[in-house]
């Protein structure tokens, strides 16, 4: 297996692997694959669904579909937990195409989500990610601190579906103690005990900054790649620039509750040296 980093701050291509081979024994090595790289791209592969969901497995406990993604249809029968994902017929920039990290308006959104493409346009249908490592890390101290403890609202409001949680908008790697910046134009609404014009501009100002190219990969899609990222740590964008059709099967791991700074240091002091 040959791993070639793509750009400084995310992804990483690698070759010479057979997702197929990979089981829940695997799971340390790319979940600490996952910790340094945050998008893994696994060129020359050729999966069906049926094996993209068993490379879930190895990754971790797969979510069920109305935790993975509520409002997406999925295949059916015991492949439930397979999505599929076009944006045929939904409104621009409501759906993959807004910057996003998937379902943060639940208590424990998801961890890690895979993709393999069913259809892909001749040309277009890119996908972008984003490290909120990155995007944390280059704030300035004074925002850094200032942002510390604060808590944002999460939400999605759809007919049929209003869901919404409070989360850390400092989250905290449990596995490593890494920091990121934690929120998404999509479904992050407002920040706690703050008045709304405040919220909002802080908002934007956060918004804009975690979208820099220089914490992004921009990665354009073939038949035989299957992509793993870590979506609590990212965000990404799906690029609708096609008029061909594009449809992406996807599945994904359940995650942990985020948790802030503070959590993290309270934890660490409790566990016994
Ligand atoms: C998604 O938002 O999970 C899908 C991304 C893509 O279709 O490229």
């Amino acid at each position: 297996m040959k791993l070639e980093r793509i750009n400084p701050n995310i992804g990483a291509r690698i070759s010479g692997a057979d997702v197929t081979q990979f089981t829940p024994d695997n799971r340390e090595e790319l979940l600490g694959l996952l910790d340094e790289h945050l998008v893994l791209f696994f060129t020359g592969q050729n999966v069906t669904p049926r094996q993209l969901l068993a490379f879930g497995r190895a990754v971790g406990e797969v979510q069920p579909p109305d935790e993975a993604a509520p409002y997406t249809p999925h295949l059916g029968g015991d492949l439930e937990q397979v999505q599929t994902i076009d944006v045929t017929g939904t409104a621009r920039g409501t759906y993959a195409d807004i910057y996003h990290s998937d379902v943060s308006f639940f208590e424990c959104p998801t961890y890690a989500a895979l993709l393999h493409p069913d259809v892909l346009p001749d040309i277009g249908g890119d996908t972008i990610w984003a490290s909120m490592y990155a995007a944390y890390e280059t704030l300035d101290a004074p925002v850094r601190a200032m942002i510390e403890d604060m808590r944002a609202i999460h939400q999605v409001a759809m007919p049929g579906n209003f869901m919404e949680h409070s989360h850390p908008l400092v989250r905290v790697n449990p596995r490593t103690g890494r920091r990121a910046l934690y929120l998404n134009r999509l479904f992050t609404k407002r920040i706690e005990g703050l008045a709304p014009v405040e919220s909002q501009n802080l908002l934007e100002m956060l918004f804009t900054h975690c979208t820099l190219p220089e914490f992004q990969t921009r990665f354009t899609w073939s038949p035989d790649i299957v992509v793993v990222w870590d979506n609590r740590f990212t965000l990404h964008y799906a690029v609708r620039d096609y008029t061909a059709p594009r449809r992406m099967f996807r599945t994904s791991t359940c995650g942990e509750r985020p948790i802030g700074p503070s959590e993290y240091e309270a934890m660490r002091e409790a566990v016994p040296a």
